[in-house]
């Protein structure tokens, strides 16, 4: 059995509201009775991708007893979160360091006999999302290279499917024609995991689970919940809140949400 715990959208800001937020999820996954086979953190992780976010972003995830994964949302900078969350040491090349800056950040990792695919699938200055050819190409490649046997969970920032918020629906993942074609021919591909929504969302997509995890700094205001105005899309009220993920032998996979006290 693998158990994965989802936290997304933390928002690092450098106000104390996202910090302590951050902080009370990431205690209490400190304070579980057992080891996690991984943690996810499906994007938005610094609010407005400046350095002095990703520092005290790294600061406040990477010191977890558990694995961390990352994978960069609409907010985020693929060149600031390479180098000051991920720490990837600079090239000595500056001009092959502009070319990679702007690469997606895609990440695999065998965790607990399943495999999880993190894959970017921001647009630089857009708030939409999409898996780029070069990430499609590496999430065929990595399925390829993966034993049918071992179930393999796909995450990324963006939902590929209606959630039907119009705000979220309007900047979700477009053109998944190829990523659900990509599924489609990996019957171990088990399930989709992402962020961006900021509400404990369960649907489907390419006839698998699309599990969507809640937002720790916010909570998305549905259409028929009170809105002091049209754009009033967020509960603020709200606590943060987290998914654990529990595959099973058989590849099922059961999700339990859980909110967190600040
Ligand atoms: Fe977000
Ligand atoms: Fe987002």
């Amino acid at each position: 059995m693998t158990v994965i715990a989802h936290v997304s959208d933390v928002h690092v800001d450098g106000t104390q509201r996202s910090a302590e937020r951050t902080r009370a999820v990431m205690a209490y996954l400190d304070g579980l009775n057992a080891d996690l086979d991984a943690v996810l953190v499906t994007g938005d992780i610094a609010d407005h991708g400046r350095p002095e976010e990703y520092e005290l972003a790294r600061e406040l995830l990477f010191a977890s007893r558990h694995p961390v994964m990352v994978c960069p949302g609409n907010h985020d900078e693929r060149a600031a979160f390479r180098e000051f969350l991920l720490r990837e040491p600079p090239s000595k090349e500056p001009s092959l360091k502009d070319l990679s800056s702007k690469e997606p950040v895609n990440h695999v990792r065998d965790v607990g006999g399943a495999v999880i695919a993190l894959c970017d699938s921001s647009i630089p200055g857009a708030d939409d999302g999409v898996l780029e050819d070069e990430t499609l190409d590496w999430l065929s490649q990595v399925l390829k290279e993966t034993p049918e046997t071992a179930p393999v969970l796909v995450g990324f920032h963006h939902p590929p499917t209606l959630l039907h918020e119009p705000f979220i629906d309007g900047i979700r993942q477009f053109r998944t024609k190829r990523l659900a074609e990509i599924a489609d021919s990996h019957n171990n591909v088990v399930g989709f995991l992402c962020g961006h929504a900021h509400t404990a969302a369960a649907t489907t997509f390419a006839g698998r689970p699309l599990l969507v995890a809640p937002g720790v700094v916010s909570t998305l205001r549905l259409p028929w919940e009170q809105r002091a105005h049209p754009e009033d899309y967020v509960h603020l009220d709200q606590p943060p809140a987290i998914a654990f993920h529990v595959l099973d032998d058989t590849g099922r996979i059961t999700t339990h949400y859980r909110s967190v006290l600040v």
